[in-house]
């Protein structure tokens, strides 16, 4: 069996030093080394024999194998310095000194950076955070959001149902209902999500957008803490005053009810295509809880009061970015996104 060892040395070491290619000396190590190698097969034989010629012979077996691994590295190094030389030679454009291959870091998509902004200000005034389905129950994203079947206000959010009877929810709000459910009164979150309507888009209008959904409800919450929040959201994530105009808005589900508008960032006001040439653009609705929603919710609304807000998510990141055209959020174009490199 020994001389077996030193008969494969003999020859594996003189096919390594011919090779002449970094592929061959692949090919003779799996062939030597390998699991159906030559010295392999060999050890598969130390079964057969006695204790001490076992030992010697997996002594021998294990130092040629050392023996072979050093070699064939050697021999892969020596290769490969010989491919440069070849090529420096040959007279090639290959330049050594050339920075390697970049490979770039992913960056954040815009809106995510604007959804932690705004999770890190409102966690910061004691608020959860809390999560909803994408495909909703027509009860939580309308029901008990006040809207009864066969009412307008349903038109307003032009719905993709599905199947089962269940929907792709057309506004975060269902997110109220489910939280007040769950953890009663008093209560703070935010609930940040993607949304779907089936509309037609343009500059400012997609079929699936991010929204953010607010609500505070304690005893003698107001109008007053409803606009200190709103106008704190708003100088936190600009970091700069920004022209904001509040009208009345109807929602079936506050009362009363307001639009809040940022005056369009695009164009400074002056009307563009993002702000459909009225130089405002609809970000912020928000309203006074109102009392059938706090009772879905299981609260007493003569004991509680509360605030909802339902902030444009997506249009936000707009504003703040200066991206004029909505489409390209859910683009996948990196040209766009790589520009926003926080990561
Ligand atoms: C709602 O969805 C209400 N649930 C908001 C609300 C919550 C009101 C709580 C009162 C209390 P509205 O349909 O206006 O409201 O949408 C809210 C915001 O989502 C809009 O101001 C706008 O910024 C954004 N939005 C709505 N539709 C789209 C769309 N197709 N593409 C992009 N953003 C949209």
């Amino acid at each position: 069996m020994i001389e077996k060892i030193s008969k494969l040395r003999d020859t594996a070491i003189g096919r390594i030093k011919e090779a002449v290619s970094s592929t061959e000396v692949e090919e003779l190590r799996v062939k030597l080394l390998g699991k159906k190698g030559e010295l392999t097969e060999m050890l598969k034989d130390l079964k057969n024999m006695d204790i001490e010629e076992r030992k010697q012979f997996g002594q021998e077996a294990n130092a040629l194998k050392n023996e072979l691994t050093e070699i064939i590295e050697g021999k892969f190094k020596e290769l490969s310095a010989n491919d440069v030389k070849k090529s420096l030679s040959s007279g090639s454009n290959f330049d050594i000194s050339l920075p390697g291959t970049n490979f770039k870091l992913g960056s954040l998509h815009p809106v995510t950076i604007v959804q932690k902004e705004i999770e890190r200000i409102f966690t910061g005034m004691g608020f959860n955070i809390v999560d909803g389905p994408e495909a909703e129950e027509e009860f939580f994203n309308f029901e008990a959001l006040n809207i009864p079947k066969h009412h307008p206000a349903r038109d307003m959010q032009d719905t993709y149902w599905l199947e089962n009877g269940s929907l792709l929810r057309t506004h975060t709000s269902p997110c109220q209902v489910r939280a007040m459910q769950k953890y009663g009164a008093p209560l703070k979150v935010i609930a940040p999500g993607r949304c779907f309507r089936n509309e037609s888009t343009d500059a400012s209008h997609e079929n699936t957008f991010f929204q953010l959904e607010g609500m505070m409800i304690d005893k003698n919450v107001s109008i007053a803490n409803l606009i200190y929040v709103m106008k704190l959201l708003l100088s936190e994530v600009f970091q700069r005053d920004v022209k904001i105009r509040l009208r009345p808005g109807f929602f079936p589900f506050v009362e009363p009810g307001f639009e809040l508008d940022l005056n369009c960032m695009i164009c400074g006001g002056k009307g563009c295509p993002t702000c459909k040439h009225s130089g405002w653009i609809e970000l912020l609705p928000c309203g006074m809880v109102h009392p059938n929603v706090l009772r879905y919710g299981g609260i007493d609304p003569e004991e509680y009061t509360g605030f909802a807000f339902g902030l444009g998510l997506t249009r936000l990141a707009m504003m703040k970015y200066g991206i004029s055209d909505i489409r390209v959020l859910n683009s996948g174009d990196l040209r766009a996104m790589e520009q926003f490199s926080v990561r």
